[in-house]
Parts: structure tokens; sequence; C-alpha cells
């Protein structure tokens, strides 16, 4: 199996990540769980980290804790989204499995150092603090990085916090700009891609029939998520953002992109950022990443319907 790295912020779409992947031992491998502050304050992304794996029935799965703040900006947190916890809807108990006491930027340092060169990849779900702390401590780990496999940005579909920007790209720019600069393999799952990924009610009502903890913890988070995209977008569905990263990781083609150069803008407080992505090529900046832009929603979503029935 592949080895990961989950870099995260629960997050109901993050949980549904970790979740798909804990659930497909055969094809992935996670080596441990990293939180960074983002869609709530640390102390809580690394303590719904934790209830995702107790719910999974991984309490042996390492989870730690990480940057509680962007590398040069003030916290945004996305509240109004997620609920208070984060991981609000379903009605889980306060985890027991302990937090490590090594820091996430150390875990992922000597992580990437101790594993052989190219076998380990990172799927970040968040805000890039942490990625990019670690990159900048050691930049000797960026050519041992297999791929880095994240959600965020958008081209066509623009913001979700801002008119230009979206959530993750937003919270932290500047580690952001590190990360798709660093020459690390990039793919990209970007609003573009997650906003076709929508849990409509017969696919919700999958998630329900499926009938374990699991499936009726997500089938409430998505009950929850949903709320508030219904009335803020008037969309049909949330987007399950995150899964997108796990999904890839089995099942790449379920999507399509292009490999174009991706720069992030940092300086303008109006377009702070922006995933400013080259989708037609007319720069001749090299290419940085592969940007994805669309998504077999169907497959995708029976991929997790499948998949979280095993757990
Ligand atoms: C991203 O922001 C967070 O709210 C979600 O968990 C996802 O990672 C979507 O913009
Ligand atoms: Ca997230």
């Amino acid at each position: 199996p592949r080895k990961i790295i989950i870099d995260t912020d629960p997050g109901q779409d993050d949980a549904v990540a970790i979740l798909l992947a804990l659930a497909s031992p055969d094809e992935i491998e996670v080596l441990g769980i990293t939180a960074v502050a983002g869609n709530v304050p640390l102390p809580l992304t690394a303590r719904n980290a934790r209830i995702v794996c107790e719910l999974a029935c991984r309490t042996d799965l390492p989870v730690f804790a990480g940057c509680d703040a962007p590398l040069k900006r003030k916290l945004v947190t996305a509240e109004h989204v997620h609920g208070r916890t984060g991981l609000d809807g379903p009605d889980l108990p306060e985890p027991v499995m302990p937090l490590q006491d090594a820091h996430a930027v150390d875990f992922l340092i000597d992580t990437l150092r101790r594993e052989p060169a190219g076998s380990v990849t990172l799927c970040p779900l968040g805000p890039l603090t942490n990625i990019a702390t670690a990159l900048t401590r050691a930049p000797d780990i960026a050519p041992r990085i297999a791929e880095i496999v994240l959600m965020g940005g958008a081209y066509f579909e623009v913001g979700n916090i801002t008119p230009a920007a979206e959530f993750n790209i937003y919270v932290d720019p500047e580690a952001a700009e590190i990360v798709f600069g660093s020459g690390a393999p990039l793919t990209v799952m970007p609003l573009d891609v997650t906003h076709k990924a929508l849990v409509t009610k017969p696919r919700n009502d999958a998630f329900r029939a499926i009938g374990s903890p699991v499936g009726i913890a997500v089938a409430l988070m998505s009950d929850f998520f949903e709320r508030f995209d219904k009335e803020k977008y008037g969309s049909e569905g949330a987007p399950l953002h995150d899964p997108c990263v796990t999904a890839y990781l089995l099942r790449p083609d379920l999507f399509t992109g292009r490999h174009i150069n991706v720069e992030i803008e940092t300086g303008s407080e109006l377009t702070r950022g922006m995933t400013v992505a080259d989708w037609w090529r007319v720069t001749k900046r090299p290419a940085n990443a592969t940007f994805m832009g669309d998504i077999d929603a169907d497959g995708f979503f029976s991929l997790l319907q499948q998949r979280l029935a095993r757990l």
C-alpha cells in the first residue's frame, strides 16, 4: 500500500476523507495524522482527528498537533460552515486515545527522512502551515516526498471565503506559496472539482443505509454541512471537498486535469490566497502542479459508499 500522512483541520469533509483512507488498507497505509488550525482552532482539530480515528476503531493511529496559527497572518476559522466544534452533526464521544507528544512538524520531517525517498505521500486537507513549516525547516525533505495531493484553490469556480480565494489557501497564503514552490510533485483538488462532488439526498440516504456507526455519522455530518450550503448557495447538497484527495489515491481515473503553472497571490488583500492557475498556458512559467478540473461524481460516490461500508 501507498504510505500517506494526512494533514488536516477536521471538518466534516476532512472526517470523511480520513474514513475513506482508513477503509482502504489494501491501497493506503496511513502513517499518521497531523492536525493544523483551520476550520476551527488547533485544540479542536486535534480533538476531532482523534474522534474520527475512534469512530473507525483505529485508536492505534498516531495523531499529532501542529501549528496553531498561519505563518504570518491571524487565524481565520469557518465555524459558520462546520459548527462550533468543527464536527457538528453527529453526537460523537470525546476521544480517549492520546495525542502524541511530538509536534506534527517534527513527525513530518522525521518520517520523510526515515522512510525511503519517494515512498511517502502527503495529503493536506487544510491550510498548508504544517507542511510549509516542515519544508522551510528541513528543505532536504522536499525531494523525498512522493507526491503532495491537496484540497485547495479554485480556478473557474473562484472563491468560497472571498470572491477570489478558496478557504485553505486563503487562510495561509504564504504557506501555500512555499508548498507550490517546493518542487515536490503536486496534485490539486480545487473547488472546480469539489463543487461537483455534491452530497445529494439520495447519496446521503445511501450513506445512512449502510446502517453502521460510520455510515450514520457520515450521513449526519453531511446533513449538517448541507444545511449550510443550501442556505448559502442554494445548491443541491454539500460539496464533499476533502474526500476528493483520498479518492484520487484510490481511483485517479475518476479525475481529469492539466499539468500547469499555479502561483499563489500573497500581496493583494483583495485577491489574497487566489490560485492563479495558467489553465490556458498563456505564460511560459513552468508547470508545478496537476490542477484538476473535473470528477466523475457518480463514480466517486459509489466508491465512497462501498468503502465506508467496510468500516
Ligand atoms: C476546504 O475548507 C474547509 O472548510 C473544508 O474542510 C475544505 O478543506 C474547502 O474550501
Ligand atoms: Ca479541510
